[in-house]
């Protein structure tokens, strides 16, 4: 169903997370990929990893922050793979971490730089070679702190929702051109963003497996499954979509959800609440 035989996709932050595993999932559906990082070892590797199925892969070496890295990002695409019908805008950082008043400009900026500006570049230089194509599907990676506050993530929040609002601008301009454009909002996921060091991965899974209701940790191919989705002719009538994949941390009041074993809302004797002055 969600074949992408002939397609040619863009991956960036493919070197590690959730990249990665969406650049193997793609070339493992028929997909030739570009895929990019700034960490040139890590890249080549996944590159060569995706490509034992059988599909082409290849690495480029680029910094989503830097226009020129891009424009050759996407021109890498055509002149390796002759078009363009799937941008996965992925690479991100976390960026400016702690209080507002200790945040310096300088590390604001680079965090919009990689994780908003990097986006806005993946789309803009995308969008000439899916017009020529015909049609496309363009996927961002925002997050549920695109949706929520994080108490601080500031700077990492403000930039995810940028991601998200974007997302359903450039659908507007594009959806006339069969421009799909769509973003994942992924809760937490155990990649190494948030281990801070591998070291830490159980101990960050420890708590990962109690960050949302369902008790189960956020794998990366429950996020390239869901680009896989968006990326795949099953979905070519959604655009300016962002679709939530977090195990219901954001579904709404989470301190109701059922914990393992218990019943959902707290049992109460009454099966029915009227008027409360009917109540004892
Ligand atoms: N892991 C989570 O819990 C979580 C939750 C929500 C959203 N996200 C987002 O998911 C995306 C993927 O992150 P991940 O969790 O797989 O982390 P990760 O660190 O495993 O992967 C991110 C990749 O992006 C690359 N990268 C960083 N800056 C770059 C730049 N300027 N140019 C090119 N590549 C760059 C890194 O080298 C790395 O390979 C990010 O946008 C992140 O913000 C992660």
């Amino acid at each position: 169903m969600y074949d992408l035989t002939g397609k040619v996709a863009v991956i960036t932050g493919a070197a590690s997370g959730m990249g990665r595993a969406a650049a193997i999932l793609f070339a493992s559906k028929g997909a030739n990929v570009v895929l990019a990082d700034l960490n040139t070892k890590g890249g080549e590797d996944v590159a060569a990893e995706a490509s034992a199925g059988g599909a082409r892969c290849v690495f480029q070496r680029t910094d989503v922050s830097e226009e020129a890295d891009v424009e050759a990002l996407i021109g890498r695409a055509i002149s390796e793979f002759g078009k363009l019908d799937i941008l996965f805008n992925n690479a991100g950082i976390g960026g400016a971490v702690g209080p507002l008043e200790d945040i310096s400009v300088e590390d604001w900026d680079k965090t919009q730089d990689v994780c908003l500006r990097g986006v806005f570049l993946g789309i803009k230089h995308a969008i000439a070679p899916m017009r020529a194509n015909g049609s496309g599907s363009i996927i961002s990676t925002a997050s549920i702190a695109g949706i929520d506050g994080f108490n601080g993530l500031h700077a990492y929040c403000a930039a995810k929702a940028g991601v998200v609002n974007l997302t359903r601008s450039a659908s507007l301009q594009l959806a006339c051109d069969f421009i799909r454009v769509n973003c994942i909002a992924p809760g937490g996921v155990s990649t190494p963003i948030v281990w801070n060091g591998s070291a830490n991965k159980e101990m960050t899974e420890g708590f990962l497996i109690n960050a949302q209701p369902m008790p189960q940790v956020g794998q990366p191919l429950d996020i390239a499954n869901a680009a896989l989705f968006l990326a795949s002719d099953a979905a070519s009538f959604i655009t300016g979509h962002t679709l939530v994949v977090d195990g219901g941390a954001t579904a709404g009041a989470v301190a109701t959800a059922s914990k393992r074993g218990q019943a959902a809302p707290p049992r109460s004797n009454r099966a029915f609440a009227g008027p409360s002055f009917e109540l004892g």
